[in-house]
Order: structure tokens, then C-alpha cells, then sequence
């Protein structure tokens, strides 16, 4: 069994966090998007992987490397124009050279991991394993339609979907899905539909089956799903101290702090919080659950809650501040005390602010 993370992709609906990286770097509770995927298939016995990248790389093999650190191969296959996963999917023939393989979508992130794909897939000798949940907005995904437990068909983005199963982006396949995906035409996106794709494969009488997964799935899309992702991954988060701590310096709940970082005066941080390397919290600080603080991070005078601060960046303002994604080598200040007084801002292209 193979592996095959798809991180290419513009994330358009995540700018500006995406105009100066790759979407799938971006931190859910201090770690790359990817490497949750990366360790789901490391965890199922996986070792050679695939990473199909678009045009934006940036980020991406610097992180991963060559999958050592990992404990894994990792090859960079590229797609340069978005045709579709199911096109992704097709660059990967001549890696996977016969062998079945699990294809995840870097920006999905999934509590249980794919295990138990993969055992049904070898158990029950499939062609096609799909992972499947419930959701409220079908029309937004691939559909697929059941009889008990028998797949009667599978439809991208339906209008009027027939089922509240949505396909998750986490899928297993024989070598057969090459053949079904020369078969299939682009869509109305003119994409090619990995959707279309297992449709043509259930057509040809190929053994495809779901599995619907057990706890939390999440497709991070848009800002607020990643602010959700990190609540979800947090919730589970094992506090783990080893910076140092001001004598002022109230704790609760879940905290993890790592090496290098320390606070300063007064702080009080109610977890689930994470906060990363080489970071000075304090004085007058005040933490609030579900919040990630990147490595490299200051943060003064300042109460924050169910927010992601990226790496190095500086907030120093006497103002509250929630459910905020805060990108990279961002500052946040209340000036030097000049007058006139004002909000200042000095923010790119398609950001955000609520005042
Ligand atoms: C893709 C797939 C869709 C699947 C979804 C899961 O959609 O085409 O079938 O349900 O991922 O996240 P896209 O992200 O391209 O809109």
C-alpha cells in the first residue's frame, strides 16, 4: 500500500493567508494542515508516498523534505494547472506501478484515521474503498446515494442531492481507478471528478464500497473551518510544560508550552491552548480556550480567545480579541501613544477586520 497527498490547490477562499504559501502548511493547533494526513498514512503501515503540488510549492518540500524526519519516502509529483483530483490522481500511475494506495486530500483533516480503510480494502479485496459522513450541505460535496449498504450511484456537488452522505476526501484504490479515469470527460468546473471517476469504476462492476468514519471530519475551506479544525484538534491536546513560568502565572485546563517560551508578570491562560517555541507572553496577558500561538510569537497587554497567531508575530494591544486567524510575521499594537488616536491599519488585499 502506497500514499497520496493531494496539497495542490489555491486556496483561494483562504486569502490573504494563502497569497504567500502553500494553503496546506497553514497551522491547526501549532502543526501543518499536512502532516496530519502524512501521519494517518504513516500510522496504516505506509511508507512511499506521493505529494501532488500546483503552483504554489512554496513551503512545502522545505517542510517535508524527502519524508525522513517522518519516517517515510516522499516524491513530489506536480500538477500544473488544476484539472481536477481525479487528474491528480492519474499523475500518480507510474509511482504506484500496480500497487493499491490511500489518496488524501491535504486539506481534510480526520480523528480517526484511515486503519480501518485500508483493512476493509485488503479484507473484503475491493477496488475502492470511500470514506463517507453525514453533513447538512451535501450540495457542497460528492454524494453518495445508498441502497442499505450497497452504493446505488455517486454524483459531484448534486443541486438536489438524493443522500446526506457526503464523500470526505479520504478514499483507497486498486490499480483499476487509472483505467476508469482515462474513461471519464471534465465537469461543468472542467475539472476531472474523482467522483466521476469511482462512478465509472461502480459502472464497470468493480468492488467499491463506503466507510463511514466515526468522530470528527473536517474540510478547512474557508477562515472559520479552520478556527473549528484547531477547536477540534485542541480538544483532545495533552498539556505539556517546558517553558518557564512568571510567579503571577495562572494555569488551567490543558496547556502545552514548548521549550524556549516563558511569560512574563501576570499571565492567566485557560486551555486548550498551545503555544509554540521561543515565545514571551506577558505582562497583563490573558489566554483564553482554543487558542494556538505559533513558535517565535510576543504577546503583551492583551486578552485573546479562540484565535490562531502564526509564527512571530507581536501583540501588544489593550484590546480583547477573538476568533481571529492571525497570519505570520503580523503585528498587532496600540501605537506609542501619539495623538491623534485611531484604529491605524496596514492590511493586504482581501483581509478582514472587525472593530
Ligand atoms: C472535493 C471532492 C468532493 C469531496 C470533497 C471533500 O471537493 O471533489 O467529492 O466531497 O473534496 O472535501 P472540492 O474540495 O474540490 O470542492
Amino acid at each position: 500500500m502506497k500514499g497520496l497527498l493531494l496539497a495542490g490547490g489555491h486556496g483561494t477562499r483562504l486569502r490573504p493567508l494563502t497569497y504567500t504559501g502553500n494553503k496546506h502548511l497553514l497551522p491547526i493547533a501549532n502543526k501543518p494542515m499536512l502532516l496530519y494526513g502524512l501521519e494517518h498514512l504513516r500510522a496504516a503501515g505506509i511508507k512511499d508516498v506521493a505529494v501532488i503540488l500546483g503552483p504554489v510549492k512554496e513551503g512545502v518540500v522545505e517542510a517535508l523534505g524527502d519524508g525522513s524526519k517522518y519516517g517515510l519516502n516522499i516524491t513530489y509529483i506536480s500538477q500544473p494547472e488544476p484539472k481536477g483530483l481525479a487528474h491528480a490522481a492519474g499523475l500518480s500511475e507510474a509511482f504506484m506501478n500496480g500497487e493499491p494506495f490511500v489518496m488524501y486530500l491535504g486539506d481534510n483533516l480526520l480523528r480517526q484515521g484511515v486503519v480501518d480503510f485500508v483493512a476493509s480494502f485488503n479484507e473484503r479485496r475491493l477496488d475502492c474503498v470511500i470514506g463517507v459522513t453525514p453533513v447538512k450541505d451535501p450540495s457542497s460535496y460528492g454524494v453518495a446515494e445508498m441502497d442499505g449498504d450497497r452504493i446505488v450511484k455517486l454524483v459531484e456537488k448534486p443541486k438536489e442531492p438524493k443522500s446526506n452522505l457526503a464523500l470526505i476526501g479520504v478514499y483507497v484504490f486498486g490499480p483499476a481507478i487509472f483505467h476508469a479515469i482515462r474513461k471519464i470527460k471534465p465537469s461543468w468546473r472542467n475539472e476531472l471528478e474523482i467522483t466521476d471517476a469511482i462512478q465509472a469504476l461502480l459502472t464497470d462492476g468493480k468492488k467499491v464500497e463506503v466507510h463511514r468514519v466515526s468522530g470528527w471530519w473536517k474540510d478547512t475551506g474557508k477562515p472559520d473551518d479552520l478556527l473549528e479544525a484547531n477547536q477540534l484538534v485542541l480538544a483532545d491536546l495533552q498539556s505539556k510544560i517546558e517553558g518557564t513560568f512568571s510567579k503571577e502565572t495562572r494555569v488551567s485546563g490543558s496547556v502545552a508550552v514548548e521549550s524556549g517560551s516563558k511569560t512574563v508578570g501576570s499571565v492567566n491562560i485557560r486551555g486548550p491552548v498551545t503555544i509554540g517555541k521561543n515565545c514571551s507572553i506577558g505582562p497583563d496577558v490573558y489566554i483564553g480556550p482554543y487558542t494556538s500561538i505559533g513558535d517565535d510569537c510576543m504577546l503583551a497587554h492583551v486578552e485573546i480567545e479562540n484565535s490562531i497567531v502564526m509564527k512571530g508575530s507581536r501583540i501588544e494591544s489593550g484590546k480583547r480579541i477573538v476568533d481571529s486567524l492571525i497570519g505570520s510575521f503580523s503585528t498587532i499594537s496600540n501605537g506609542d501613544g501619539a495623538v491623534p488616536k485611531g484604529y491605524k491599519f496596514i492590511i493586504g488585499e482581501r483581509s478582514f477586520a472587525q472593530i
